[in-house]
């Protein structure tokens, strides 16, 4: 009976000190495309539809950081500014089966001003994540550009929604897409994540910009497990 109560209280004091709440969703804010898309390092505002602001804490192993993600997407093309608080490397995964694993990876830095942006897949739970065209894939990021500024690197890309490489996904206008994001101090891409890791959900514009029925606030049960 002790036991049951010492759990009993244990399972209350964990409810109410928030050890065992869900991070909530981040916030989505959209706005207008007034601008065109450039692939030249520099988020312009009206350059993106939408933004997102993924954050994780200072834990066992990391230094705890941000990366803000903004994108924009027509019927064929997804462009994506990837802004993380490093000078090292940062990477988004789209659609893991689970950890790491299957997901389609982009993973990048800056080199003495020169953007790096890998087209990669994990191929296990946490890693090894090859090049596609290693894995006898091809390289499909289109154009990609860099910058680094106040300890932030920004990496800006496109690539089409749909691929015929079996190492990248491929996505439909108005998908909520689910994605992994990592970030290193080190640019060196065979050193593992130490600033940051987390998930989150990508919500794609439908055909002709119309807001998404996926954005968090009105996601579906599953979408909000992840
Ligand atoms: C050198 C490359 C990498 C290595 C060796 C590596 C290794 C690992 C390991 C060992 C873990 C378990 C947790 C921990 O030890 O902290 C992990 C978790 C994770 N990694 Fe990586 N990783 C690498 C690259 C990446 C990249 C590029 C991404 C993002 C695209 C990523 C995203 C994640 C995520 C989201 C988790 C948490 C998975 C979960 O618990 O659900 N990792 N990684």
């Amino acid at each position: 009976m002790r036991a049951i109560n010492a759990v009993l209280l244990l399972a209350l004091l964990l409810t109410f000190s928030g050890c065992v709440e869900r991070p909530e969703a981040p916030a989505v804010s959209e706005q207008q495309a007034t601008e065109e898309w450039k692939a030249d390092g520099i988020v312009n505002e009206g350059e993106y539809t939408r933004s997102m602001l993924l954050q994780a804490p200072t834990r066992q192993g990391y230094s705890g950081g941000d990366m803000q993600i903004s994108w924009r997407n027509d019927e064929e093309d997804l462009y994506l500014a990837l802004n993380g608080s490093t000078l090292g490397w940062l990477a988004l995964g789209f659609e893991p089966l689970e950890w790491m694993k299957d997901s389609d990876i982009i993973l990048a830095s800056v080199d003495k001003g020169t953007a790096v942006v890998l087209d990669e897949y994990c191929t296990g739970n946490y890693g090894p994540h090859i090049e596609d065209t290693m894995l006898g894939g091809t390289d499909d990021i289109q154009e990609f550009s860099g910058s680094e500024s106040a300890g932030r690197t920004t990496i800006e890309l496109k690539r089409s929604l749909q691929s015929s490489d079996r190492f990248d996904k491929s996505f439909s206008p108005g998908q909520a897409v689910s994605i992994i994001w990592a970030l290193s101090d080190n640019p060196d891409i065979s050193q593992k994540h130490d600033v940051a890791y987390g998930e989150g959900i990508l919500s794609l514009t439908r055909a002709g910009g119309v807001a998404s029925a996926s954005l968090p606030g009105s996601l579906t049960p599953i979408e909000k497990d992840g």
